[in-house]
């Protein structure tokens, strides 16, 4: 995996090394996925791409996704460490992503936006699915 514009470098997880710093990314930001630590492994483990943004050794952001490796991936996760939101890591980490299922083979990139978070999608060059005349359906444990 490439470095992007030091001093933030976005590679593939190793996730040995990595989860403890990966959960505690999650931790920082009060998901839930901090309260089931080995669903959390598991998840991570199974991703079709994980990656993590490290400053000085520190990780201080992560993303996953699920995919066919063909025509479709879900953008399941992405977070940064608080302190560090703001900074572009975000962008770094979404941008390897978006980047490495190109819409030449792939139809679609697709993901849920958490609360306020949909502006930053936008700014990514991402679009509500009602723009396309489309509509996503959830099921959810949500209320
Ligand atoms: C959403 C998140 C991943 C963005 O990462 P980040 O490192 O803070 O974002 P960046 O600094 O790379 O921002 C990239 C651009 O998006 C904009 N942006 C970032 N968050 C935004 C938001 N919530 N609303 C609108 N625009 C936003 C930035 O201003 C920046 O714009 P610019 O190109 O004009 O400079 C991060 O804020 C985060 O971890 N939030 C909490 C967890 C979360 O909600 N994740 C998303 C779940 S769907």
């Amino acid at each position: 995996m490439t470095t992007i514009g030091a001093p933030t470098q976005i590679r593939q997880v190793e996730v040995a090394d990595d989860f403890p710093g990966i959960l505690a990314v999650y931790a920082a930001n009060n998901w839930s996925h901090a309260r089931t630590p080995e669903r959390l492994r598991t998840a991570v483990e199974r991703a079709d791409l994980a990656l993590v943004a490290v400053q000085d050794d520190v990780i201080v952001g992560f993303v996953r996704t699920m995919s066919d490796g063909a025509f479709a991936v879900y953008i399941a996760d992405i977070l940064v460490l608080p302190d560090r939101q703001g900074q572009g890591t975000g962008r770094e980490l979404l941008r390897t992503v978006l980047d490495h299922y190109p819409l030449e083979t792939f139809h679609h990139q697709v993901l849920i936006a958490e609360r306020d978070a949909d502006g930053f999608y936008r700014r990514m060059g991402m679009s509500a699915v009602g723009a396309f005349g489309l509509t996503a359906f959830i099921r959810t444990q949500k209320k």
